[in-house]
């Protein structure tokens, strides 16, 4: 899991951290220097890092070098002992001196040296040029606020204590040396003119005994040149910075640090003490922290389960759909990009996706949408065992983290809405639909809602047919789903005779709904009639309830038609006359026999087929459009189907339970 390794890097971070900032150990090796060095490195002006070496004083090639003083130090602080325990670090360190005289300066003799240091301020004093070696300067030197320790390369006789040109010095808070060593004995001469000549130094502490150490080249052994006691805790501070110092005098040398190496033992003393009881707090913090998160995510799940034993009833069911995760779904649809979205409603947001490389729509129900857990279910369990070419197929299905999502398979070319419409449909400049494809639609549209109503085991009634409900594959084959745009749901406020929450889409309603809140199998065949009607004649099929302005209506509009016996009129302007004629009429008087008023003189959806398929002629109609009434008579027709839906209204799909 992502959050406990997170914790626990972070843990690790504050364990190492606090011992490296608390236990100072100091350790590093430069075999050379380079550029990016300098960043490990506290440099004075005028000091350098070239040709792989630091340049302590300036260059020969720079402007004249004449008085110079430089200082490098590591950027990171040495503990070099503590006070509570009294004990003293140990640190060897070897480093290569590469001293050069200008012997063109005919200036002579040449100067002045280097000095390793162990000091407590890196800052160069100023005026230490020369005899002072960037050590000291004249007002520092001898003075215990100098703090700092030295040992000296010693390229010139400066004083009359300075035994010669080629000595190694130790140096407390002066430039005076306590001790001294020539090295002509060792035959090594510190200031050479080629270019392979260095000298290799190495400084040992330890604790209580300084040994200093040197030898020409690489092959040969490193000869003691003194070991002093020292109590360097005695003139330093706690923690002090070690590195180089070097100057030039009147006449010039160069003084470079070509590899330094340091290690240097770690006191673990209070500070340590420290770490041992913070980091176990620490710990103890962060464990209560991932607890704390694991508890939550563990009680989270109960809260979560808004739809107790949703799963159970779903895959109760005898061919319950695929079922997926959601993070498998969040991935086929990059994060519910907005990009990839299809289409949003009420009901939530509709996305493309790829799952397994195959196009997929994701339909994420809205939290707070009106389809709750038992539309939920039900479009699961009913989609998902129907299977005709007319449906939209249910892939699968995910509950998960309080969301419910539905996968269908894709449709490339939408919903129908988007192609019967005039060019009233602002930017939706799709090509019209010609005759032949309208009357397949139709026809594909007739024969999933008579599978729907006559062919499963069980009626089931889609209670929202509506042109943005067809689907419509690459090849313009029409598939009811209900997935695309909005599914209006209109509190009953207009009706005064039943207060239940009326389902479907004003407009498709058939009039009884006002007054029973139903859905039947002939409010369905009501809502066909009206998707006929826009099909044909390419019009909205305006608003409709009981009280609005039924010119507005396209029902109302095709009877009026249909009384001047002027029915043909209705088609649609942009369908050349490429139809024919016998057929269309029989379509449009097919579709007045679905809209009927009384419900139960409308036809069957089996009936509705044969009159497509021109096995029958169309039910015959009246003249004019009959008056509504309620109750309707004869009541000849079923009426089981009535009693279906009142327990869930919002489901396009329901699942009848009487029969
Ligand atoms: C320091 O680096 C040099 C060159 O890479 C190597 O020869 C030497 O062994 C290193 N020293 C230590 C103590 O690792
Ligand atoms: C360098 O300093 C010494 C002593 O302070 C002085 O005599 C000499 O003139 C200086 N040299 C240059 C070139 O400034
Ligand atoms: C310094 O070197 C000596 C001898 O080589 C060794 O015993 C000691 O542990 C070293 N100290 C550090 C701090 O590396
Ligand atoms: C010595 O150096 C210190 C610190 O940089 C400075 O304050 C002081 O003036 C210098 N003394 C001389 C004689 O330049
Ligand atoms: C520096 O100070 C020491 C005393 O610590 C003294 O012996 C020495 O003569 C001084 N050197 C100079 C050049 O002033
Ligand atoms: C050290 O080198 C310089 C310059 O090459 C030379 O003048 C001097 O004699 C050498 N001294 C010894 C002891 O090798
Ligand atoms: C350095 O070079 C000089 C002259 O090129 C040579 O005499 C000397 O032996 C060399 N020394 C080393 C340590 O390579
Ligand atoms: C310093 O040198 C002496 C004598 O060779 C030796 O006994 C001691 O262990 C050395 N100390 C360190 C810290 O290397
Ligand atoms: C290295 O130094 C040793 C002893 O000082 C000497 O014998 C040897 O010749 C030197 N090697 C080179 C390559 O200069």
């Amino acid at each position: 899991m992502c959050f406990s390794q997170v914790v626990w890097s972070l843990l690790l971070a504050v364990l190492l951290g606090g011992a490296l900032t608390q236990v100072g150990c100091l350790d590093f090796n430069f075999s050379t220097f380079k550029k990016e060095d300098d960043h490990n490195l506290i440099i004075t002006k005028g000091t350098t890092i070239l040709l792989n070496a630091i340049q302590v004083t300036p260059d020969v090639a720079n402007d004249p070098i004449t008085n110079y003083s430089g200082r490098i130090f590591y950027n990171k602080p040495f503990r070099l002992w503590s006070k509570s325990k009294k004990i003293t670090a140990s640190f060897n360190t070897t480093f290569d001196l590469k001293i050069t005289p200008d012997l063109s300066s005919k200036q002579s003799p040449v100067g002045e040296g280097m000095a390793f240091i162990l000091a407590a301020d890196t800052t160069l004093p100023q005026k230490s040029e020369g005899q002072w070696l960037g050590i000291v300067n004249a007002s520092t030197n001898g003075s215990h606020q100098a703090k700092i320790v030295a040992v000296e390369f010693d390229t010139r006789k400066s004083y009359e204590e300075d035994i010669d040109d080629k000595h190694v010095g130790l140096d407390v808070n002066s430039i005076h040396s306590i001790e001294q060593v020539s090295l002509t004995k060792y035959g090594i001469n510190l200031s050479k003119p080629y270019l392979n000549s260095s000298i290799k130094a190495r400084v040992q502490y330890g604790g209580k005994v300084m040994n200093v150490s040197a030898k020409t080249n690489k092959t040969s052994e490193y000869k003691l040149i003194f070991s002093l006691p020292l109590e360097l805790c005695s003139y330093l501070p706690e923690k002090v910075y070690v590195g180089f110092s070097a100057s030039t005098g009147n006449a010039i040398q160069t003084n470079c640090l070509r590899s330094w190496e340091f290690h240097g033992s770690k006191i673990a003393d209070e500070e340590m003490l420290w770490v041992w009881i913070t980091v176990p707090a620490v710990l103890i913090v962060f464990s209560m922290i991932v607890f704390y998160f694991y508890w939550q995510r563990r009680h989270r799940v109960q809260p979560e389960d808004a739809y107790p034993r949703i799963e159970d009833q779903i895959q109760g069911s005898s061919m319950a759909p695929q079922k997926f995760k959601f993070k498998d779904l969040r991935k086929a649809t990059r994060n519910f990009n907005p990009k990839n979205k299809l289409g949003k409603g009420g009901f939530g947001t509709v996305y493309k996706g790829f799952l397994a490389n195959k196009e997929v729509a994701v339909k994420r129900v809205s939290k707070d949408s009106s389809q709750g857990k038992q539309e939920f279910i039900a479009e699961v369990t009913t989609i998902g065992s129907l299977h005709h070419r007319n449906l939209v197929r249910l892939i699968g299905w995910c509950y998960e983290r309080r969301e419910l999502l539905l996968v269908y398979e894709f449709m490339p070319n939408c919903s129908l809405d988007r192609f019967i419409y005039g060019n009233e449909e602002l930017g939706m400049e799709e090509p019209t639909l010609g005759w032949e494809r309208r009357h397949t639609i139709i026809y594909g549209v007739a024969q999933a809602l008579d599978h729907l109503h006559n062919g499963c085991e069980k009626r089931v009634l889609h209670r929202d047919i509506k042109a943005s409900n067809i689907m419509l594959d690459s090849e313009f084959n029409a598939k009811l789903g209900d997935f695309g745009l909005s599914r209006t749901l209109q509190q009953s406020e207009n009706t005064h005779h039943t207060t239940e929450v009326i389902a479907g889409t004003l407009g498709y309603m058939a009039p009884e709904t006002f007054l029973t809140g139903r859905a039947t199998v002939e409010t369905d065949v009501y809502a066909f009639g009206v998707l006929v009607l826009e099909v044909v004649s390419g019009r909205k099929p305006g608003n409709q309830n009981e009280q609005s302005d039924y010119n507005n209506n396209i029902v109302h509009w095709l009877w009026d038609l249909h009384r001047q016996e002027r029915i043909l009129d209705a088609i649609d302007s942009r369908l050349t006359k490429e139809f024919d004629e016998e057929g269309m009429l029989s379509m449009l008087v097919l579709a007045l026999a679905c809209c009927h008023p009384n419900p139960h003189q409308r036809p069957s959806m089996r009936t509705v087929l044969q009159v497509l398929t021109g096995e029958v002629p169309p039910p015959l109609v009246p003249p004019e459009r009959p008056a509504f009434v309620w109750p309707a008579m004869p009541p000849s027709f079923n009426e089981d189907a009535e009693n279906f839906s009142s327990g869930s209204q919002l489901s396009p799909f329901t699942k009848p339970t009487g029969r």
